[in-house]
Parts: C-alpha cells; sequence; structure tokens
C-alpha cells in the first residue's frame, strides 16, 4: 500500500536531517508518496505567508504529516509555525519519549520516560500586548478542557504501554489559578485510572529531581511551557537533542517532527544527527500501522550505533549526515 504524507523538509538543519530520513524509509521499503510543502521564512517569501493554507489543507486531507525543524524570528516577525500548526490542526498532545539509545554515550543509563506536553495553550496562545510604555502583559491561558483533555492522553498512554506511574508538573503554589485548574484536572482524571500510581511535583523541583535521579520518572504530563523546557533537559540526559523523536497528535491528525529547532550553529554543514527526526518517522510508521518497517530501521540504528559504525560529531562521532544515513541503509535488511 502506498500512504500520501505532508513533508515539509523546514529550514536550517531540516532540509538535511529530511533528506538522510527519507533515504533510510525508503530503504525500508516503505511506499509513500511525499506531498512537499514549504512553511516559515521560506514560505513566507515566495507566498507571503508563513504558514499557507495548501499546506494545512494538505494536513488536514492526508491526516499525517512529516516535519523538519523551522526558525522562529526571535522577539519580532511572524509567529512560530509551529505553534501556529499544532493550533489550527488541533494537535493537542505533544509526546516525546527519552529514552537510552544504545550506543550512545550519554549522563544517564536505563532511562525510559515519556513527556506528554499540552500543546495548544498556556503562554503559547501567543496573545501579549503593551499595556503602557515599559510594561507588556503576556497571558496565560489554562482551560478545564484542554487540561483534562491532555490528562486523559496521558493516563490512556501509559495505560496502553504498561507504565506504572503519572507524575503531574506544574507551578501551582504560584500561578494558584491557573497551573491549580491543570493540577485539580489531572487529579481527577487520575481518579480513573487505579493501576497506576499519580504523583505531582513543581516544576523546578522537578528538574532537580530529572538531573538528579532521572530514572525515577515514568510518563510526565504538563503545560506547554514547561514541556518545552523539560523536553530539552531529558534530551540532555540521554546524548541530546539529535536523538530524541517526538509525535504531536490530534483526534484524528498526527505530525511527527523532533524536539530539536533548526540549529543554525551547524546548517548547510552535512553534520547535523538525523537520529531524532528518524525515531519520529518511526513513530509516524507505527502510526500508519508499518510495524515491520519501524522495526527493521530501529533494529539497523541498534546496531550502526553499537557497533559504532557511523556516529555523527554530537554522539561523539565523525560521521557526516548522509554517511550516518547511508550506515543505516546498508544496515537494514
Ligand atoms: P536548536 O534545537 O535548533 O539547537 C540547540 C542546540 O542543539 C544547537 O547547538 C544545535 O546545534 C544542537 N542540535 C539541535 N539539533 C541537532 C541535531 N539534529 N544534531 C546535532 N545537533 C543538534 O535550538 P535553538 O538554537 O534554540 O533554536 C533554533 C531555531 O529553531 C529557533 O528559531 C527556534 O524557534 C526553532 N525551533 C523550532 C522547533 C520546531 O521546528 N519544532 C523546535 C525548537 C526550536
Amino acid at each position: 500500500m502506498t500512504h500520501t504524507i505532508t513533508l515539509i523538509p523546514g529550514d536550517g538543519i531540516g532540509p538535511e536531517v529530511t533528506e538522510a530520513v527519507l533515504r533510510i524509509l525508503t530503504a525500508a521499503g516503505v511506499s509513500i508518496e511525499w506531498d512537499r510543502h514549504l512553511a516559515g521564512v521560506l514560505a513566507f517569501e515566495r507566498t507571503g505567508s508563513a504558514l499557507p493554507a495548501e499546506l494545512i489543507a494538505s494536513i488536514q486531507k492526508n491526516k499525517v504529516a512529516l516535519k523538519g525543524p523551522v526558525t522562529t524570528p526571535i522577539a519580532e516577525g511572524f509567529t512560530s509555525v509551529n505553534v501556529g500548526l499544532r493550533k489550527a490542526l488541533d494537535l493537542y498532545a505533544n509526546l516525546r519519549p527519552v529514552w537510552n539509545l544504545p550506543g550512545v554515550p550519554s549522563k544517564f543509563e536505563g532511562i525510559d520516560l515519556v513527556i506528554v506536553r499540552e500543546n495548544t495553550e498556556d503562554l503559547y496562545a501567543g496573545l501579549e500586548h503593551e499595556v503602557v510604555p515599559g510594561v507588556v502583559e503576556s497571558l496565560k491561558i489554562i482551560t478545564e478542557r484542554a487540561s483534562s483533555r491532555i490528562a486523559r492522553f496521558a493516563f490512556e498512554h501509559a495505560r496502553g504501554n504498561g507504565r506504572k506511574k503519572v507524575t503531574a508538573i506544574h507551578k501551582a503554589n504560584i500561578m494558584k489559578l491557573g497551573d491549580g485548574l491543570f493540577l485539580e484536572c489531572v487529579r481527577t482524571v487520575s481518579r480513573s485510572y487505579a493501576e497506576i500510581q499519580y504523583e505531582e511535583k513543581i516544576v523546578d523541583a522537578a528538574c532537580m529531581h530529572l538531573v538528579m535521579n532521572p530514572r525515577q520518572f515514568d510518563v510526565l504530563v504538563m503545560p506547554n511551557l514547561y514541556g518545552d523546557i523539560v523536553s530539552d533537559l531529558c534530551a540532555g540526559l540521554v546524548g541530546g537533542l539529535g536523538v530524541v523523536g517526538a509525535a504531536n497528535l490530534g483526534a484524528e491528525i498526527g505530525l511527527f517532527e523532533a524536539v530539536h529547532g533548526s540549529a543554525p550553529d551547524i546548517a548547510g554543514k552535512n553534520i547535523a544527527n538525523p537520529t531524532a527526526l528518524l525515531l519520529s518517522a518511526v513513530m509516524m510508521l507505527r502510526h500508519i500501522d508499518e510495524h515491520a518497517a519501524a522495526g527493521r530501521i530501529m533494529s539497523a540504528l541498534g546496531g550502526v550505533m553499537t557497533a559504532g559504525a557511523a556516529r555523527t560529531r554530537d554522539v561523539g562521532g565523525t560521521s557526516s549526515t548522509f554517511e550516518f544515513a547511508d550506515a543505516v541503509c546498508r544496515a537494514i535488511n
């Protein structure tokens, strides 16, 4: 069967890591027809919109997308395409599995946790204005609907994947109403999942626990901003942003992209690690029931990493993006 999937190569390292991943998907024998679209500055230059309507329509039609990172101008310019896509398509759950890939040097071993980040509101609602010169107000939106929905997603994920514990991350000691509502919703949902242990941690203390003893965590559920920050922290525990994949999921649509950004410091040098996007693509393959191909890629990746046959610089090697990708392709059988 041929799948039609929207492809957004993105910018910065996006086109390189996307091309590398496409080679590996082809080597794994999956038949995919890619519906390619621009986003961000490249789309803006060509169409006048950073998030063109045709791109949204393509994902709505195909229901599945693979996306490279897209640069967001800092403190000026168009609003984030990444946040815009998640909101426009109601991709409310950002699922980020963090675990030790075999053969990747890291600060800890035995980590196997999942971050479930609420993806549609919080400070990422983008509602901010200058009240008077020198004073800006940014609105943090927390709703019962979105908080209960992400809590149910986290507990269902835990139940469906044999996980034992869900930890809600919050700052309800300070934001008593906003984070208080989030916490209350997670607590209420937790009562329907008696077999899963439930605990709560304040975000600052949670960060300390994560760097001291990350193995105590299983599923972590949190509002958008904490999810963004804690994800990068967790990536740092297992070898960096080059090795953590992710999925943005809604009721019907799945958009798969790495946790990392467009990495302008290494863009165009053929040194970025395509593994993070590859792991996202593997999540995508499982989402579309291509389990055999997903398994072939994971064993090839594990084999290449463990043997040290090819590794990019961020994980201690000297291989280029495409040397690494080609080594994974050769290892697929
Ligand atoms: P970043 O994630 O792009 O890079 C942080 C550091 O990690 C850099 O030193 C980079 O070289 C390294 N890194 C990231 N991915 C790597 C990979 N695959 N292989 C090897 N090293 C890797 O974060 P930064 O620099 O803060 O953001 C750059 C741009 O990306 C910004 O415009 C930001 O808004 C955007 N961004 C986009 C995301 C998306 O499209 N989903 C997510 C996060 C950031």
